[in-house]
């Protein structure tokens, strides 16, 4: 049986395929069962079919020949199509069937990889768009750490979204209408008389300017009043303020801007007030769909599970968060025909989620199966911590600023390439640049290696180690590669087309296997929202290959061309994971 060219470099498909066939001749009459097919952890084989056990009870009264589920698998491994992918097979324990896969098949692969691109190894997914709805800071309040998660863990996945040639849509959820303005407004107008010539010097630190006329707010009534009409004139459009909302805008994103730049992550901004103008209509398409009642002078939607209702108009009459998310899911469904939105935010605001993507299948928007397309999923994440086990603040307990905290980064790993007499080695321009890639690298990759669901620590010391599961391993590690094909004086483009991989110390063998296993991964990790499993296939990538590199001599030895294209095969694996965790990998270090 051929290779399925949609399923190039994915083993786990390919054997799925296998055993489908297998399956429809062991047992006909279940065409309704699916192969059970997962990479092996204990080492009877590669890969493992695991359907025996369950297809069991499914035909114990059934007229079959079968007695039990090891004879099941038996019929499973007999029925198997023969492949030049497997090497052996057998049926252990309850009726697992372990498959071997061929060691040149592996190395086959590889080589096809080198030559063909890493690209021919992309998952391939049956969506054709996404949005990614991730960053989203609050226009004039600061951008924190919960922020930044979010800006590494969506970009991350949106990364991967699109190495698997989905079109992603990501979109930078600013909330830029809310009841803040008033107050923003009139202490603007009040403190800067001349602001529209001189407000944007005026209002300087953005964040120091909230501050003081929240104070305003809070202790002067007469201020307070004005601030709630100013709302109502901005949202009825009256020039004046709508000319400083866009001004207060302007500045808020300019620093937003800075911090994506120095991230490398590109966003597309469609804040809160894009889809104000479209809230009436969707709650009008809710209300005939009678799923908006009247409660205590406010409209809501009533959801089953919950004992307070979804409120989707206030009773002042103002729209809220609530209205806005719906309306957005609206657009993005209809208008951007997107089918599937994922929103990357805190876990606190999981309850928020789950009650707008209920109401939206109670509406017929949505499927009542989760994993149905159009599909919603809310990517939520823990908090950071400082050391002490709280919520991550600076000394005098203000919230960090992302750009200090990028600062400092770049600045220790600055000063440890600096320690390592880097700067006499390096022009200035490449001493700045590595230790940009490794700063924010490490600050990254800290963030994503940990299930996002928990709350991490933030520590710097930890997260530049070069030793341990830190990106600044993983950048050495790389670095390193790049310099064995350096030294070795080959020129690895010839050796691709000239030479071959083989796979035969068992070493070699299992650095093939895990660089195979890379789309798999990558499939894994996007589809189910997980960064982390990406990390821990690049750690292994990275033990596999000094296991390789300490028992296998590469540079003179019999099998130099070989070992040195399963070196440039892991480098190429290990960049593009990188790219795909939003690290910059660099070729010395
Ligand atoms: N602006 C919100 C916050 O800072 C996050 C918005 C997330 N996106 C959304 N569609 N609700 O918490």
């Amino acid at each position: 049986m051929a290779s399925d060219p949609e399923n190039i470099g994915n083993a786990r498909k390919q054997l799925v395929k296998l055993f489908e066939t297998s399956l429809r001749t062991t047992v006909p009459e279940e065409s309704d069962v699916e192969p059970l097919v997962a990479a092996c952890t204990a080492k009877f084989g590669d890969y493992q079919c695991n359907n025996a056990m369950s297809l069991w009870p499914k035909i114990k009264g059934k007229k079959t020949e079968f007695r039990g589920p090891p004879a099941v698998g038996q019929a499973l491994m007999k029925n198997l199509p023969s492949s030049e992918m497997v090497e052996a097979c057998s049926v252990a324990g309850p009726g697992f069937v372990n498959v071997t896969l061929s060691k040149n098949w592996i190395a086959k692969n590889i080589q096809k990889m080198l030559i063909d691109g890493i690209e021919t190894w992309a998952p391939g997914l049956s969506i054709k768009r996404v949005v990614v709805d991730f960053s989203s800071p609050n226009i004039a309040k600061e951008m924190h750490v919960g922020h930044l998660r979010s800006t590494i863990i969506g970009d991350t996945l949106a990364r991967m979204l699109e190495f698997s040639n989905v079109e992603v849509l990501r979109r930078n959820h600013v909330g830029d209408w809310g009841t803040q303005f008033g107050m923003l407004i009139e202490f603007l107008f009040e403190k800067f008389p001349d602001w529209e010539s001189a407000g944007e010097t005026a209002i300087g630190d953005l964040q120091a300017f909230y501050k003081a006329s929240k104070q305003k707010f809070d202790e002067d009534p007469v201020f307070k009043e004005r601030a709630q009409k100013a709302v109502v004139r901005l949202q009825g459009g009256e020039l004046r303020y709508r000319s400083a909302w866009a001004q207060i805008c302007d500045i808020s994103r300019r620093e937003f801007d800075g911090v994506y730049q120095r991230l490398g992550v590109s966003l597309e901004e469609k804040g809160e007030s894009f889809y104000n103008p479209y809230i009436p209509s969707v709650l009008e398409k809710l209300s005939g769909l009678g799923l908006v009642e009247e409660s205590e002078g406010a409209r809501v939607i009533f959801l089953e599970g919950y004992e307070r209702p979804l409120i989707v108009v206030k009773k002042d009459g103002g729209y809220n968060y609530a209205s806005t998310d719906l309306t957005a899911l609206w657009y993005r469904l209809n208008i951007e025909k997107a089918e599937w939105i994922i929103y990357v935010t805190d876990v606190g605001q999981s309850e928020h989620f789950q009650m707008f993507f209920k109401a939206a299948k109670r509406a017929g928007w949505l499927p009542d199966d989760d994993k149905a397309y159009p599909r919603t999923s809310h990517v939520g994440f823990g908090l950071v911590l400082g050391e002490d086990g709280k919520r991550f603040r600076t000394r005098s307990t203000e919230v960090v600023r992302l750009a200090d905290l990028l600062d400092e980064a770049k600045a220790r790993s600055k000063a440890v390439l600096v320690e390592r007499g880097k700067d006499k080695e390096w022009s200035e321009e490449d001493l700045d640049k590595i230790a940009e890639a490794v700063g924010y690298g490490a600050v990254k990759y800290a963030d994503l290696k940990n299930n996002r669901t928990t709350n991490y620590t933030f520590n710097f010391d930890q997260m530049l180690n070069d030793k341990g599961n830190t990106a600044v391993y993983l950048l050495y590690a790389h670095a390193r590669i790049c310099s064995i094909i350096r030294k070795s004086g080959k020129d690895i483009e010839e050796l691709k087309k000239t030479g071959s991989v083989a796979l035969n110390h068992q070493d070699e063998r299992a650095l093939g296997l895990h660089l195979l296993q890379f789309a798999e991964t990558v499939e894994e990790a996007c589809t189910n929202l997980l960064p982390n499993v990406l990390c821990e296939y690049l750690y292994n990538l990275s033990e596999n290959f000094t296991k390789f590199y300490s028992n296998c001599q590469v540079v003179g030895s019999a099998d130099e061309t070989s070992r040195l294209l399963l070196c440039e095969a892991t480098a190429v694996v290990m960049r593009k994971c990188f790219h795909l965790l939003g690290i910059v990998p660099v070729h010395k270090l």
